[in-house]
């Protein structure tokens, strides 16, 4: 008697589909192009500096005048787009800097449209990086504003102000797509109003529309030089265990006029990313692959603990498959070159 008797009718056997890389190729449901990342650059003052972030292996901070190289490179590896962050030269507790012509992100700019004009600039509109304070919109310190009102509290309407100055701001600068980042009630709203009547109807928001409170921005808060002084987000940014919230949230920012919708991090929260697109198929969907997410494949890349391209591919994937249109990823000059391969 042989050992195993096999059904001597046809049954599925899903292998027969995966024997050779042809096969697998013209199978396969997911595809991952250059053309869905997005690369994200920092921007600070001072002239010649690539300074690289210590918790982040591969990513620099850069000047103006080295920006135009730089964007160049990303543009010639296939990568339609960056998203700008700034370091200010001064912080102050409204973030001047945020909303001034010759500020960093709009000096930015400029250089970027002018080096590489194809290349989609996206702004990220938030307080934090430019408060002294680093919180995510105005406080209300020693209750002098609002005495109802929590000590400490980021006062929400009067930081929608400062997030319409900002978007207009980056707009005027020649931005081509405003993503507000700071999780304040309101704000995309307050943004397109601001965009309409400074006549930049034309200028779409991607928002980010869920936000979660994530200990994974821990190396992008070195990289923007943005860490709170005091407390944490979690009186904005989502909690990590929220899921029916993230949908609630999304609502509210497509019946403000949000264009297109983000989901940050990204892959803790694949299960968020497959709702939010099968709630909203119609939105496009970007996920935010973000500075922890990098750091952990890099150090352990780095310790020889995992093969970096297999693993970075295999994530970028899985965030597409999730539901993502669109990845932004500090992986995007890397996976692009490995793509093209
Ligand atoms: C806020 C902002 C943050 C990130 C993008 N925009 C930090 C935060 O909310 O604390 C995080 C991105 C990353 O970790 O890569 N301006």
């Amino acid at each position: 008697m042989s050992s195993i008797s096999l059904p001597k009718f046809p049954v599925s056997r899903p292998r027969r589909t995966r024997l050779s890389a042809n096969l697998r190729a013209m199978l396969r449901e997911t595809e991952l192009n250059p053309g869905d990342l997005i690369y994200p650059l920092f921007v600070r003052p001072g002239e010649n500096i690539q300074r690289e972030i210590v918790s982040m292996p591969g990513v620099y901070q850069w000047s103006v005048d080295r920006l135009a190289a730089e964007a160049q490179e990303i543009a010639g590896l296939g990568i339609p787009a960056v998203i700008l962050f700034g370091i200010p030269e001064q912080k102050d507790p409204v973030g001047l800097e945020n909303f001034s012509s010759e500020g960093v992100v709009q000096q930015a700019i400029r250089a970027i449209k002018a080096a590489a004009p194809q290349l989609v600039v996206i702004t990220d509109v938030c307080l934090c990086e430019y408060t002294d304070h680093g919180h995510c919109g105005l406080l209300n310190v020693e209750g002098q504003r609002h005495p109802n009102l929590p000590e400490g509290y980021v006062l929400n309407d009067e930081t929608l102000e400062v997030l319409g100055k900002v978007a207009v701001s980056h707009a005027q600068a020649g931005a081509d797509v405003i993503a507000p980042s700071g999780m304040i009630d309101g704000m995309v709203g307050a943004i397109r109003g601001a965009l309409d009547h400074g006549q930049f109807e034309h200028i779409p928001i991607l928002s980010y529309a869920v936000k979660f409170a994530s200990a994974f921005y821990g190396p992008f808060r070195d990289a923007a030089e943005s860490p709170p002084k005091f407390g944490d987000r979690k009186s904005h940014q989502m909690d990590p265990a929220n899921r029916g919230e993230a949908l609630r949230e999304v609502a509210l920012d497509i019946a403000e006029g949000a264009d297109m919708l983000m989901v940050k991090p990204a892959l803790p929260y694949l299960d968020v990313i497959s709702a939010v697109k099968q709630a909203y198929p119609q939105f496009p969907l970007a996920a935010y692959n973000v500075s922890g997410e990098y750091s952990m494949l890099k150090a352990a890349a780095q310790n020889g603990w995992l093969d970096e391209r297999a693993a970075v591919l295999e994530a970028l994937t899985a965030i597409r498959r999730a539901g993502a249109d669109l990845i932004l990823t500090y992986h995007a000059k890397d996976a692009a070159r490995w793509l093209a391969d």
